[in-house]
């Protein structure tokens, strides 16, 4: 079921006794500024699920089963923080947890006008899903996944810009091509 059988006039129903918020993403890789976020939303929610979108638009470095152990390798020691994966809707992803709170960042004025538009398209979907927006945190501000792979595969350094965990998966996987000779 993809739409809400409530229309968007109707009362919003009230706050559930535990808020499970999903943060969705690519994370490919998992970057500093996203745990950031991570760590600053299991703050916020009973529960925060971070939610990697398959079928993802991007040609992605690391497969979701990759992606799913990196954030695992980091988020274990936030004992309410969850790890998902989804295709789909990411409403009805949400909606499947009871999801009530989409948690996203925003990092430069550039990032506002898609974040927005995506937030307007979920709530009309489901208008009693909340989008909440953090700003980002300002040392980590300029870092994407897409800037810390380019800046990897040129050879420059990506320490304090992902966990220490990432960047040796990072190492593994560039000696690995270069070895295949890609
Ligand atoms: N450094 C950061 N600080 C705060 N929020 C961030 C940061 N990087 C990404 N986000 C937010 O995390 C969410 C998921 O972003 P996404 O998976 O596209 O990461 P990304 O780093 O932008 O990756 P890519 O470069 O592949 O687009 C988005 O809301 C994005 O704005
Ligand atoms: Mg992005």
């Amino acid at each position: 079921m993809s739409t809400s059988s409530r229309k968007r006039t109707d009362p919003l129903p009230r706050k559930p006794p535990n808020v499970v918020a999903i943060y969705p993403g690519s994370f490919d890789p998992i970057t500093n500024g996203h745990l950031d976020l991570i760590q600053r939303g299991s703050r916020m929610f009973d529960t925060l699920i971070v939610s990697i979108l398959r079928h993802d638009t991007k040609e992605p470095l690391f497969s979701v089963e990759e992606r799913i152990a990196m954030l695992l390798e980091v988020v274990h020691v936030y004992p309410n923080v969850e790890v998902d994966s989804f295709g789909g809707l990411l409403v009805d992803h949400a909606t499947a947890h009871s999801a009530t709170v989409l948690l996203r960042g925003i990092r430069a004025i550039s990032d506002y006008e898609y974040e927005l538009q995506m937030a307007l398209m979920n709530r009309r979907l489901r208008p009693d899903i909340e989008t909440v927006f953090m700003m980002a945190n300002e040392a980590y501000s300029f870092i994407s996944s897409r800037l810390v792979k380019e800046v990897f595969g040129l050879g420059g350094s990506i320490s304090g810009l992902v966990p220490p965990s990432v960047e040796v998966r990072m190492r593994q996987r560039l000696s690995r091509s270069i070895l295949k000779g890609a």
